[in-house]
């Protein structure tokens, strides 16, 4: 198992938002995590990547108890995350934000560079472009284009086809395929679940701080439950 979360809990001050979640990521896996909103679904990217502490439980990663270990450390070992909200750098050109994703690593990166801009040509054409004037899909692609920079072995995508139009939505999914089928495990949270779960192997339910389902994604599709609280109910749609 590449990534394994061991009942974690996790606090904001005296309030548990995550009450004993568990889940495991294979190596070359799409995972998906959906839920409502405020399910945690965040906070569990977050404490997997070190940017939250954990009150108890434990995170594994290739072998080795990553639950106490500096974020940046993380990322050295690979796990790489495109945040919520993409947090691009305003000021920065396109090629210089996805540098900053290679900032654990030395030497000659222009390979790793042209890897990203062969996934993302939009990003190729306007490489010289201020990340702040790039349009809000744009950003998008930045930022898992800066978290594929530091060639991670898991790559954790917290919604990225949030306020996307449909068609980039598609287009989001398609690379997310793309590079899993390169070789990157992809831990995947999403609101859009219909299409979450037709890209994903497995699938986590999180509801208000703890796991209430876990199968393959492709059951999930057809769950009752499911379909009434994430799939708009509709039957037979896909
Ligand atoms: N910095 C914070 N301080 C206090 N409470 C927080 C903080 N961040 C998140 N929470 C709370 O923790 C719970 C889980 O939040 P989280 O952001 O993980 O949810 P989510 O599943 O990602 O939701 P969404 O789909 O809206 O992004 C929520 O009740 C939220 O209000
Ligand atoms: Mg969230």
């Amino acid at each position: 198992m590449l990534l394994e979360v061991d009942d974690i809990h996790v606090h904001y001050g005296k309030i548990e938002a995550i009450k004993g979640v568990s889940l495991q990521v294979d190596a070359g896996e799409i995972v998906t995590l959906i839920g409502a909103n405020g399910a945690g679904k965040t906070t569990t990217l977050k404490t997997i990547s070190g940017l939250r502490p954990l009150t108890s439980g434990r995170v594994r990663f290739d072998g080795q108890d990553i639950s106490r270990l500096a974020g940046h450390r993380r990322v050295m070992v690979g796990i790489g995350q495109s945040p919520e909200g993409r947090g691009v750098f305003p000021g920065m050109t396109v090629t210089e934000n996805l540098m900053m994703g290679a900032y654990t690593r030395k030497g000659d990166l222009s390979k790793d560079l042209d890897e990203v801009f062969e996934l993302f040509p939009r990003l190729a054409e306007r490489r010289n472009q201020a990340g702040g004037t790039m349009s809000g899909g744009e950003q998008q692609m930045v930022a898992i284009g800066r978290a594929l920079m530091s060639k991670p072995k898991v790559l954790l995508l917290d919604e990225p086809s949030m306020g996307l139009a449909p068609m980039l939505v598609a287009q989001i999914f398609t690379i997310i395929k793309e590079i899993n089928n390169r070789g990157t495990t992809v831990l995947l949270v999403e609101q859009n679940a219909q299409q979450a779960l037709q890209l994903a192997h497995r699938a986590y339910v999180l509801e208000t701080g703890r796991v209430v389902k876990s199968a393959p994604a492709a059951d999930l599709l057809d769950d009752p439950q499911v379909r009434a609280a994430y799939l708009g109910g509709e039957l037979g749609a896909h």
